[in-house]
C-alpha cells in the first residue's frame, strides 16, 4: 500500500498502528477508557500532522487534486475531533461504551478509505517527480563529467556509476 514516499509510508503505518491500539483498548470486557481517551487525542494531533506532510507533498509533485484532497482533510479532522469530544462529555456508562465500540468501524473505514481511495493516486506523481529529479542528477554528473574531461581532468570516478546507474527509487 506504498503511495511511493517513504515519510507518507510511515505515517500510514502508524496510523494503522494507533487504531490497532484503540481496538486493543476496546476488546476486552470492560473497555479501557483511559487508553481510549489517549489513543483518540493522539489519533487527532497525529492525522493533523500527517495531513499537513500529504499536502506538502502534493504542493511539491503538483498534484492536480490537491485543492480537494485538502478539503476531504479539513472535514476528516473536523469530524475527528467531534468524536472526540463527544466522546468526552459522555458519561460513562452502556451508551458511551456502544459509542466506543462502533467508532473501531468507523477509524477502521476512514483509514482504508484514505490510503487506498484518496492517497494511492498520488503515486504515479510521487514517482514521476522521483523520475525527474534522478534524470536531473543524472544530467548534471555527465555534465559534470564531461567538463572535467573537457579541462584535461582525469574524471571523478566516484561520479561515473551513479551516472550511469542513476533510476528512481
Ligand atoms: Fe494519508
Amino acid at each position: 500500500m506504498s503511495v511511493g514516499d517513504p515519510t507518507i509510508d510511515d505515517d500510514h503505518k502508524h496510523l494503522v498502528e494507533l487504531i490497532n491500539t484503540f481496538e486493543t483498548a476496546i476488546s476486552g470486557t470492560a473497555i479501557d477508557h483511559k487508553r481510549v481517551a489517549r489513543v483518540l487525542l493522539g489519533l487527532v494531533e497525529y492525522t493533523g500532522e500527517h495531513f499537513a506532510r500529504e499536502e506538502e507533498l502534493q504542493l511539491k509533485i503538483r498534484y492536480p487534486y490537491h485543492e480537494s484532497h485538502r478539503r476531504s482533510h479539513r472535514d476528516v479532522l473536523k469530524k475527528l475531533s467531534d468524536i472526540v469530544t463527544d466522546y468526552s462529555k459522555a458519561p460513562p456508562g452502556f451508551a458511551r461504551d456502544s459509542m466506543v465500540r462502533g467508532l473501531a468501524n468507523f477509524l477502521k473505514e476512514w483509514l482504508v478509505d484514505h490510503i487506498i481511495q484518496s492517497d494511492l493516486r498520488m503515486k504515479p506523481y510521487v514517482l514521476q517527480m522521483q523520475a525527474q529529479k534522478a534524470e536531473a542528477m543524472r544530467r548534471k554528473r555527465e555534465a559534470l563529467l564531461a567538463s572535467q574531461k573537457m579541462a584535461g581532468m582525469e574524471p571523478d570516478l566516484d561520479l561515473e556509476p551513479l551516472g550511469k546507474t542513476a533510476a528512481p527509487r
